[in-house]
């Protein structure tokens, strides 16, 4: 005689396939990314806001947006459209919620998807909250895609050879948020230090004898 499978069987199994989707996918996300779900603190996005000035139809992207509440805070008030990118399935899925509950998700969609992959060329900022090794590519992409004067904004990281336009401390703890817009400037130093490599290598080039032919002297 066959088992039989009732209904609280099938529950049990559901429940149990979503919990290891969710699971995998953090995993798989954290794996790819490197990058833990943290989340900008609350009480500085009013800062952040106010230090974007962004204007009624301006686009800002969340790059890695976690569970939204970051792209939901700089978006309000001037009816700023959003688009937010994760990787992580239950983020993603925590993102969505919220953006329906806001009542905001005629102006802000969420896509579980990589950042790396999205299209900027509507975006006006850039926001991430990322870590130090994340931060070239992503200012790699902004730059060859972003239109100029478009913004790049980063929390607590900067971009290893840029220069900021602009950097915000928030809070208690003064935590660095930095501007850049687009075309980024390099770091001073960096240039600086390559015209010293340039001038060094000139004067090498000056003073090194005329080249002999190799070979012993007859
Ligand atoms: C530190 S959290 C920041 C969340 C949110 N932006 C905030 O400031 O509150 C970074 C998020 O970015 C996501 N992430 C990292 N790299 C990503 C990528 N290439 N594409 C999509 N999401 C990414 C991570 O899964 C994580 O949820």
């Amino acid at each position: 005689m066959r088992p039989q499978v009732g209904w609280s069987e099938w529950l049990v199994v559901g429940l149990f396939g979503i919990a290891f989707l969710a699971f995998g996918s953090s995993v798989y996300a954290l794996a790819v990314t490197r990058v833990p779900v943290l989340r900008t603190p609350a009480e500085l996005l009013p800062a952040i806001r106010e230090g974007l000035a962004l204007v009624e139809g301006q686009v800002l992207v969340d790059a890695g947006c976690g569970d939204g509440r970051t792209l939901v805070a700089l978006c309000r008030g001037a009816r700023v459209r959003g688009r937010g990118y994760e990787l992580s399935g239950p983020m993603w899925l925590a993102a969505w919620v919220r953006v329906l509950a806001s009542g905001s998700a005629g102006r802000i969609r969420i896509a579980w998807k990589d950042f790396l992959r999205c299209e900027l060329e509507d975006a006006d900022v850039v926001y991430c909250y990322l870590m130090p090794g994340a931060m070239q590519p992503v200012a790699d992409k902004c730059a060859e895609e972003m239109a100029p004067g478009g913004r790049l904004v980063s929390f607590l990281w900067a971009v290893p050879d840029w220069e900021p336009d602009q950097v915000l401390l928030v809070g208690r703890l003064r935590d660095p948020v930095y501007i850049y817009r687009l075309p980024a400037k390099p770091k001073p130093v960096d240039a600086a230090m390559a015209a010293g490599e340039r001038s060094q290598e000139n004067d090498r080039q000056n003073s090194d004898p005329a080249p002999t032919s190799a070979g012993p002297k007859t």
